[in-house]
């Protein structure tokens, strides 16, 4: 048997739950000789409307219309007969004949729940019948640098029932030496959170991402308790530790102004903005993402006049990891990366391309809702991503991630913390 081209022998979906207790897709693929491999795939609560279809039975008996299996099914009886036989390292091929056997421009009609699921599968059991790591597959001989994480331990937006109108309040750790200690950082300014919002008498409750879903006063105070958590551990505000809004602003997206969704409160385009480069004079914030909706271009080239320089303006439901979207341009430098709102590698891939040419950064990105799959790990060192958001360092489903990257650092012989500061 030739080791280098080992073939698809088996496609085989099956129904799972994510963390939230929805049903999502797991496939594994089996190669010629018995190596296995499995992909689970997650999905988003704040979804952008460009983004590929995640295909859900819709029948109300089960799970509330949210069962897979018709995308389980699409997998067993549509892709499987397309894709056996095919060398499981031709990547590209294997998802150029899903895209083809699908037809449409979203990926309606099998899934990308579906096809994400083969996708990853094959290219994990690819990676194991080369015997290597899926980061080395992936990134090839000198992939040696980690991810810087931001960890989201304020929750808000539509991951909690608070009264925050943003999303996430993350905390990233610019100083670290090593990813190992930038993890540790993030999990002892949680416990120092923690502590402090008891004292206050706030709830301790998390959200759906790890992070603490406190009612608190506004943006300010929420960004002030992450600070004053970090600095009780000797991190220093701007040195060793900034920080990192998702916004979310497409749910709050009105006519031509925005409607914050909790708190009723209205702004103009500029007013927002003015609000974002006033929080950005006033605490070390290293990144807005989604500051605007997704389809507000003006709102973008605002937002980028105001803040652009000083901060990282993230595309998420912007650019949806839609190589199309990218090519259409943006005022945003950087790339939020989903591989399910594309719905392959190979797209994902594309679109990380794309960006990287455009001089933007990239941030490979988990979903609100999870599994205790790792895979985002490998997928962040091998294509070289300058962050990872995998929610707070709490909650399996979210270490699963960092607990990888922890042994990636160990295996790397001469490993790199964070490109984007060196
Ligand atoms: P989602 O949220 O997974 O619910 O879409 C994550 C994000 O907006 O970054
Ligand atoms: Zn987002």
């Amino acid at each position: 048997m030739d080791e280098k081209c080992l073939r698809i022998a088996g496609v085989k979906a099956e129904e799972i739950l994510d963390c939230r207790g929805n049903p999502t897709v797991r496939t594994t693929v089996t190669l010629e000789g018995g190596i296995t491999a499995s992909a689970s795939v997650p999905s988003g609560a704040s979804t952008g409307s460009h983004e590929a279809a995640e295909l859900r039975d819709g029948d109300e008996n089960r799970y509330g219309g949210l069962g897979v299996l018709q995308a389980v099914e699409n997998v067993n009886s549509k892709i499987a007969p397309v894709i056996l036989g095919v060398c499981s390292c031709d990547q590209t091929r294997i998802d150029s004949l899903m895209i083809a056997l699908d037809g449409t421009k979203n990926r309606s009609k099998l899934g990308a729940n579906a096809t994400l699921s083969v996708s990853l599968a094959v290219c994990a059991a690819a990676a194991r019948g080369k015997r290597e790591p899926l980061y080395r597959y992936l990134g090839g001989t000198f992939t040696d640098v980690l991810p810087i994480p931001m960890m989201n331990l304020i929750n808000g937006g539509a991951h909690a029932g608070n009264n925050l109108d943003v999303q996430e309040f993350m905390l990233v750790p610019i100083g670290a030496p090593t990813f190992a200690d930038a993890l540790r950082c993030g999990a002892e300014t949680a416990h120092s959170l923690k502590k402090i919002l008891k004292e206050q008498g706030h709830s301790t409750a998390v959200g759906d991402e790890g992070g603490f879903a406190p009612n608190l006063e506004n943006d300010e105070e929420a960004i002030s308790l992450l600070l004053r958590a970090a600095e009780i551990n000797g991190y220093r505000p701007g040195k060793d530790v900034a920080v990192s809004l998702d916004v979310a602003a497409s749910a709050w997206v009105r006519k031509n102004s925005y409607v914050q969704t909790k708190s009723k409160q209205k702004f103009t385009k500029s007013a927002l903005a003015e609000h974002y480069r006033k929080l950005t004079s006033e605490f070390p914030i290293l990144s807005i993402e989604d500051g605007m909706g997704e389809d507000d271009r003006e709102g973008w080239r605002i937002l980028s006049e105001k803040v652009g320089k000083s901060c990282l303006l993230v595309g998420d439901d912007l650019f949806v990891t839609n190589p199309d979207r990218i090519r259409e341009g943006a005022a945003a430098n950087a790339l939020l990366v989903k591989p399910n709102q594309i719905g392959t590698l190979t797209e994902t891939v594309e679109a990380i391309r794309l960006a990287r040419q455009r001089g933007m950064k990239i941030i490979l990105s988990h979903r609100s809702g999870e599994t205790e799959d790792a895979t985002l790990a490998d997928l962040a060192v091998g294509l070289g991503a300058d962050f990872i958001k995998s929610g707070a360092p709490i909650r399996g489903e979210r270490t699963a991630k960092y607990n990888r990257l922890l042994s990636i650092e160990r295996e790397l012989f001469r490993p790199e913390y964070g490109s984007f500061f060196s």
